[in-house]
């Protein structure tokens, strides 16, 4: 018998070679190319080149203007936050990845999802290699009923899956999660790069043909990607990040890839005793149990996506006992702090060469957008000289290494959500304060704009 070629995978990238070597030539990342067998893509060459066919749709060149689209091709899932990210509903014969620490709640956001859609007497399959029949039911009886249109299947071989598939033609498939799935053509351990290679090709396969929309679980490596390869991500259709700190309460949903609505959408969530929630409004949700008129504090209206975020940002500085100060930034980048303090002593005059700083985000959020800048001035100003800001100002901007505030986009949006929120001031680039007067289409008659143009004139709004 011949011997079974096998090639090397980068496992970042999935770039494809016959000879090992210490850097990747695609993504020239050292050390990550493994070796695995080639065979599973020679062996399925009749449904792979059936594949290619019904992947695309059509099997000959066809004019642009010949080629129908369906508009409405979308189901509702019924939880609003997921839908959102997913563009409005999910489209059959789509494959969306799900990936996320363990312990976020993938499965849980998962299994609510299907028990809508079951309610809505769509058959649904969960096919989990993870957890058994009966650890599935048990956290189903946390969150609720469900109908007999929900399948659980513990299975872990691609063949068997098929099958199970085959026979019950549903409409919507689980797969939880993609590392625990093995084809048994391929030798090589569940999880590793070939399988997961030649497992999300099959799934993509199966969606397309059969129109099934699928989910698929992805657990993230500690670099932060999903299962390793990336190239995962090139050949599904809508890639979903579930995030958050764990010891927040809060989840957040994050779409970084949608072949069928925009990117950047965040859904919100809460893990309760029953489930995730929903949280429709996460600027009243982030804001709980600040104190105001406490120095230090500052609220910032920040973006993701196209949805704004009103979010406190807490500085603490104090005279160091160390020969180094010390300096953290949680939630925020670390070196834009230390630019921000340089720029404070330089423009300002103010000594924080033998201060301490640490700078929280607060509510265990990550924000590294350039908004937050005159947010993080204003917090070191504040606590360095125990001034406060009005309790209901809400400021943000990008500062530049003169002093100077630049304006940022989506002004009106972050305006608008202060306003709903129940702030009366808003301390903003001049430019951006311009532009929205100009626009009229906001109603900002209940806001104070300040218009600032350097981190000077932010001084005197302090008491
Ligand atoms: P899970 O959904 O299994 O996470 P993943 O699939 O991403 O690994 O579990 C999420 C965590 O949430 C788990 O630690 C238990 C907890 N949890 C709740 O707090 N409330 C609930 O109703 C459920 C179902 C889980
Ligand atoms: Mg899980």
């Amino acid at each position: 018998m011949a011997k079974e070629k096998t090639l090397f995978f980068c496992k970042d990238c999935g770039y494809e070679m016959s000879k090992w070597q210490g850097q990747c030539p695609g993504c020239h990342a050292w050390n990550t190319l493994v070796e695995a067998p080639a065979g599973g893509r020679g062996k399925r060459t009749a449904s792979t080149s059936g594949r290619r066919n019904t992947a695309a749709g059509a099997s000959a060149p066809t004019k642009i203007n010949e080629i129908e689209t369906q508009e409405e091709c979308r189901h509702e899932t019924g939880i609003k936050e997921l839908d959102r990210v997913l563009g409005g509903g999910i489209v059959p014969g789509s494959l969306i990845l799900v990936g996320g620490d363990p312990g976020i709640g993938k499965s849980t956001l998962l299994l609510q999802t299907c028990q809508l859609l079951a309610a809505k007497e769509r058959k649904v399959l969960y096919v989990s290699g993870e957890e058994s029949a009966r650890q599935i039911k048990m956290r189903a009886e946390r969150i609720g009923t469900f109908t007999d249109s929900l399948y659980l299947y513990s299975e872990t071989c691609m063949g068997t899956i098929l099958d199970a598939v085959e026979e019950l033609s549903p409409e919507v498939m689980i797969v939880d999660s993609i590392q625990t799935v093995f084809d048994e053509n391929i030798d090589a351990a569940p999880g590793s790069v070939s399988q997961v290679r030649e497992i999300t090709g099959t799934l993509l396969h199966l969606a397309k043909s059969k129109n099934i929309t699928i989910f698929i679980v992805g657990h993230v490596t500690k670099e932060g990607n999903v299962a390793g390869p990336r190239m995962l991500e090139h050949m599904v259709d809508t890639v979903l990040y579930f995030e958050g700190d764990k010891t927040a309460m809060y989840r957040m949903l994050r779409g970084v890839k949608n072949r069928f609505g925009s990117t950047n959408e965040v859904g919100v969530f809460e893990m309760r005793g029953r489930g995730l929630a929903e949280v429709p409004n996460p600027s009243e949700y982030m804001m709980q149990g600040r104190l105001e008129n406490e120095s230090g504090s500052v609220v910032v209206c920040t973006m993701e996506g196209s949805r704004p975020f009103l979010i406190e940002v807490q500085a603490l500085v104090c005279q160091t006992s160390f020969p180094m100060p010390r300096r953290t930034a949680v939630g925020t980048d670390y070196n834009r702090v230390n630019l921000l303090m340089a720029v404070l002593e330089k423009r300002l005059g103010i000594r924080l060469g033998d201060c301490d700083a640490y700078v929280n985000v607060a509510g265990g959020m990550r924000v590294v957008e350039p908004a937050l800048d005159l947010a993080l001035v204003a917090a070191l100003f504040s606590s360095h000289h125990g001034r406060v800001l009005g309790s209901g100002t809400v400021l943000f901007g990008e500062v530049g290494l003169v002093g100077e505030v630049r304006a940022v986009s989506q002004a009106e949006r972050r305006v608008a959500e202060a306003v709903k929120t129940g702030y009366d001031t808003c301390i903003l680039p001049e430019s951006n304060k311009r532009s929205i007067l100009q626009a009229g289409n906001l109603d900002v008659s209940g806001m104070k704009l300040i218009g600032v143009k350097h981190i000077r004139e932010l001084l005197e709004y302090f008491a």
